[in-house]
């Protein structure tokens, strides 16, 4: 049967589709359907030009940012760029409140004054290959669930290891069409990573949370930073003796900007998207998920919001942690209204109940996908109260929560460590626990860094009292009845005797513990209420959770595989797009304006000009800074000039999500026009249901980037290391 379903896939390959737009495709497989219809939209270069095994090409210029963005190189010695959003933390790493480079940005005038970042990695991808037929090697469907999955583990891990075998690179592989195929990357990962520049935030946070997921938008969002390999132009860890890296391709700059209807194709690597998932996934978002997670993010962000504004060390503390906070709640709130206002709900059962006939109308289709919608029904209403409680657990242990608990957490691997030791009868490593106390103390020492009890204790009580009122008894872990029996059900109480019982309150006491820990700290460590605070929702989450988690997870990936391969019968004149999984993808489309409301037409580009519009030195996002302004004032604008002002960022229609943030967005010519950062409003459903008339990605227009480094800036000496076309 497997071969039938994968057979009609590569059928649905060669096949016409109808809508452009939409679609994150493998550069890899770009087909003469996809070429096509680049072209006919302005494109001017080949597929080989994009990907290409034996020469340099277009892939050979981006990169992955750290863990989670994308980054593109602009100069043969390694100079990169992507957004301020995902240097951010760097920067922050860097700042404190006499070298505040959050608020004043930094531009090193020198490769000197480049600033190193511990921990810091940038990804190129050498190769990548279909490898699904190793990876099923052995399975059949006779096989259970749970034994094709260990399966395709152990051929993963097998895969992986003979792929980088005696090289420095790295492999990953990753499923495909909800695993109905697989594809390897070979990937090279550097790890000195110098910061070259980035804007004040007034510049490249501008806007702040307040026009986030919004257009029109002004956000200067970039920052840039410095690839550096050692004498051999190898991957090496940091080493003053390191040299600018020189890639095997960097992107040529354009200055001819964009107009309407112009090409634009975004290469960068999308995280995750849902186009393909059934109604009932809808449904578990937008009614339960969605709506119970917006709330503990609100007032989260009503707390942090706070004790910023009153304090500006607390500001440049909690900077970091309030934009991620604060970044997926607002999403999540657009992601709901596009939806609602999409009737996306409607839309899939329409397209769901034609499916069941088409499934129904012949018998041996009946058999294999004849119950698909029904087994996902039945699998939802199950689901989705162990979703809840696992996304409400991690939004008090993982996800900036309750902050001195999952400081105690740090030192759950030492006393493992000590447990198994006293376990199996013999003395703990030495070597091993004196370098695990090192790491502790310096993870101990950032913690404190950006922390701010009083933060964390209003912090604590919200959200064990949201918990209690929201998630049902079953997944309630036993600290309530602590707090019953002990605190009379006062949670205030609670949390005032955590708070001044435990030693992770202040930093030398927590110093000094793990210096000094040893096996008799053991029972000491068990008995700290926010140790204990930590380990109650742990044990709940597996006791209670997880098992069931994890099985269901696997009968939702059993549907979802068949449902994907279903749809491709079903829809069999339609080209398919694999759902984003952060590798590498090309999103193309055309520069757009869109209708966002009645009577509301917004156009594709913003200028200068709307900065200053917005300047308000009252409202903290719009504070323009006095250079800025000053630029303005005297149209101090250089060759950047564009009808009396500067253009700033500017809207297409490529399909893009989370992840593409600091993609490079290129024109025809596969030259650089902008960067890519975010989505408007009326589009952020894009993840689970694309709309070409109102999904719009961000960018940031070039030139502004080139004006702000060489006007306001003046770093001049980094615009000559640039392949700048005028
Ligand atoms: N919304 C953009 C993306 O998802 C930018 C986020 C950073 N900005 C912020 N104000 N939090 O990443
Ligand atoms: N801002 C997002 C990112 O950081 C991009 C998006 O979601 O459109 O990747």
């Amino acid at each position: 049967m497997r071969r039938i379903l994968f057979g009609l896939m590569v059928l649905a390959f060669l096949l016409p589709q109808a809508k452009a737009d939409e679609g994150m495709w493998i550069p890899m497989l770009l087909k003469k359907y996809n070429i096509e219809q680049m072209q006919e939209m302005g494109f001017k270069l080949t597929a080989e030009d994009i990907y290409s095994v034996n020469e340099a090409s277009l892939k050979d210029a981006v990169v992955i940012f750290g863990g989670g963005c994308t980054g593109e190189l602009i100069s043969d010695k390694g100079l990169l760029i992507t957004n301020h959003h995902c240097g951010y933390s760097k920067i922050q790493y860097h700042s404190s409140v006499e070298h505040d480079y959050l608020t004043n940005g930094f531009w090193a005038m020198s490769q000197e004054e480049e600033l190193v970042n511990p921990g810091l990695t940038v990804t190129f991808l050498k190769r990548m290959e279909d490898v699904t037929e190793q990876v099923m090697h052995g399975v059949t469907d006779e096989m259970s669930e749970l034994d094709q999955s260990k399966l395709i583990q152990k051929n993963i891990s097998a895969i992986k290891k003979d792929a980088v075998k005696d090289t420095h690179y790295q492999a990953v592989l990753k499923p495909f069409f909800n695993g109905n195929q697989y594809f390897l990357f070979i990937n090279e990962v550097f790890k000195d990573v110098r910061l070259v520049g980035a804007p004040p935030s007034a510049i490249g946070k501008f806007g702040g949370d307040t026009d986030n997921w919004m257009w029109p938008r002004h956000t200067g969002d970039f920052s840039m930073f410095r690839i550096y390999a050692d004498k051999n132009n190898q991957p090496a860890e940091y080493s003053k003796d390191n040299v600018p890296y020189q890639p095997q391709k960097h992107f040529s700059v354009s200055m001819k900007g964009v107009e309407e209807g112009d090409f634009t194709m975004v290469f960068g690597y999308p995280g995750s998207t849902y186009e393909y998932v059934p109604s009932y996934h809808l449904k578990m978002l937008t009614e339960t998920v969605n709506p119970k997670l917006i709330d503990v993010r609100t007032e989260k962000l009503n707390i942090l919001n706070r004790y910023q504004a009153a304090d500006p060390k607390v500001r440049i503390q909690y900077a970091a942690k309030n934009a991620r906070i604060s970044n997926s709640w607002k999403r999540w709130i657009g992601e709901n209204r596009g939806l609602e206002i999409l009737d996306a709900f409607a839309k899939k059962q329409v397209y769901e109940k034609s499916f069941n006939q088409w499934a129904t109308a012949d018998e041996s289709r009946a058999e294999i996908y004849g119950n698909l919608l029904s087994n996902y029904k039945k699998l939802y209403e199950e689901y989705t109260p162990y979703r809840l409680a696992k996304d409400y657990i991690l939004e008090i242990s993982y996800r900036n929560g309750i902050e001195i608990a999952s400081l105690a957490n740090k030192l759950s691997p030492l006393a493992t460590l000590y447990y198994s030791a006293k376990d199996s009868g013999i003395e703990a490593d030495k070597e091993k626990i004196s370098s695990l106390k090192e790491q502790i103390k310096s993870d101990v020492e950032l913690f404190f860094k950006d922390y701010y009890q009083p933060i964390d204790k209003e912090i604590s009580v919200k959200l064990l009292a949201m918990y209690l009122a929201n998630i049902p008894e079953e997944f309630h872990p036993d600290i309530y009845s602590k707090i019953d029996k002990k605190f009379k059900g006062d949670i205030n109480k609670y949390v005032e005797n955590l708070f001044n019982k435990s030693i992770f309150d202040n930093k030398e006491s927590v110093l000094t513990f793990v210096d000094e820990f040893s096996e008799k700290s053991l029972s000491k460590l068990e008995k700290d209420p926010a140790y204990e605070l930590y380990n109650s929702f742990m044990n709940l989450y597996n006791d209670k959770v997880s098992v069931k988690d994890k099985a269901m997870q696997l009968e939702l990936n059993k549907l979802n595989k068949a449902y994907m391969s279903a749809q491709m019968a079903f829809e069999s004149d339609k080209v398919f797009y694999p759902d984003a999984n952060f590798t590498l993808r090309v999103a193309y489309g055309k520069v757009a304006s869109y209708k966002a409301r009645d009577a509301v037409r917004y156009e594709y580009y913003t200028t200068l000009d709307g900065i200053m519009e917005k300047d308000n030195p009252d409202i903290y996002d719009y504070r323009v800074p006095e250079k800025l302004k000053e630029l303005h004032r005297n149209k101090d604008f250089g060759k950047y000039e564009v009808n009396g002002t500067v253009p700033v960022c500017f809207i297409a229609t490529n399909h893009t999500t989370g992840g593409n943030s600091g993609s490079p967005v290129l024109n025809a010519e596969g030259q650089l026009i902008g960067v890519n950062f975010d989505r408007a409003w009326e589009g952020v459903m894009s993840d689970l249901m694309f709309n070409p008339d109102q999904c719009r990605n961000i960018s940031l227009d070039i030139r502004y980037v080139l004006f702000l480094i060489d006007k306001f800036a003046g770093a001049g000496y980094l615009l000559d290391e640039m392949t700048i076309v005028e």
